[in-house]
């Protein structure tokens, strides 16, 4: 009986080892991703934007099926220059999809542009909105 005890006591100690042992490990191993995140922030690159190369892209996958190739919801084009330059200068391309109060969310049927895709448009913009 003593002897099975042993044995009982033995196991409950290998049990608690082992589950700290995973428990540090998987511990560290977070803090390692935190290290690794902080030592590789997500960068948005907003130099040298052009229309079609970096803008485009993004009006394709989440405007176009309501704002481009032959479809015009609300008047507006997103794949014809000039009916994209409007919007841009009449402020509501900027203000649709920052969500700027007193606009018209955009896209219209839920979620909004990542940080960075307005980033991106936003410097743009700030090129002068060229059609390049
Ligand atoms: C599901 C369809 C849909 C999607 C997707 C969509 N729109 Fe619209 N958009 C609309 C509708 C509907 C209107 C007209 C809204 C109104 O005038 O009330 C509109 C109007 C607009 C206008 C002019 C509205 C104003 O402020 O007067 C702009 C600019 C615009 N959309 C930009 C975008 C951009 C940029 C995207 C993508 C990020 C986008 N839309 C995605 C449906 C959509």
């Amino acid at each position: 009986m003593k002897r099975f005890f042993k044995r009982r006591t033995w196991l409950l100690y290998s049990i608690i080892g082992l589950s700290t042992a995973v428990a540090i490990d998987s511990c560290s191993k977070q803090s390692e991703d935190v290290l690794i995140a902080q030592q590789h922030p997500v960068t948005c690159d907003t130099t040298n934007i052009k229309l079609s190369v970096n803008v485009m892209p993004i009006f394709k996958a989440n405007c176009y099926r309501c704002h481009g190739n032959g479809v015009v919801t609300g008047g507006v084009s997103l794949d014809v220059y000039s009916s994209l330059l409007a919007q841009v200068n009449n402020g509501n391309l900027i203000g649709d999809i920052t969500h700027a109060p007193g606009h018209v969310n955009m896209p219209f049927d839920g979620g909004k542009l990542s940080d960075c895709e307005i980033a991106i448009i936003q410097a743009w913009i700030n090129t002068g909105a060229p059609n390049n």
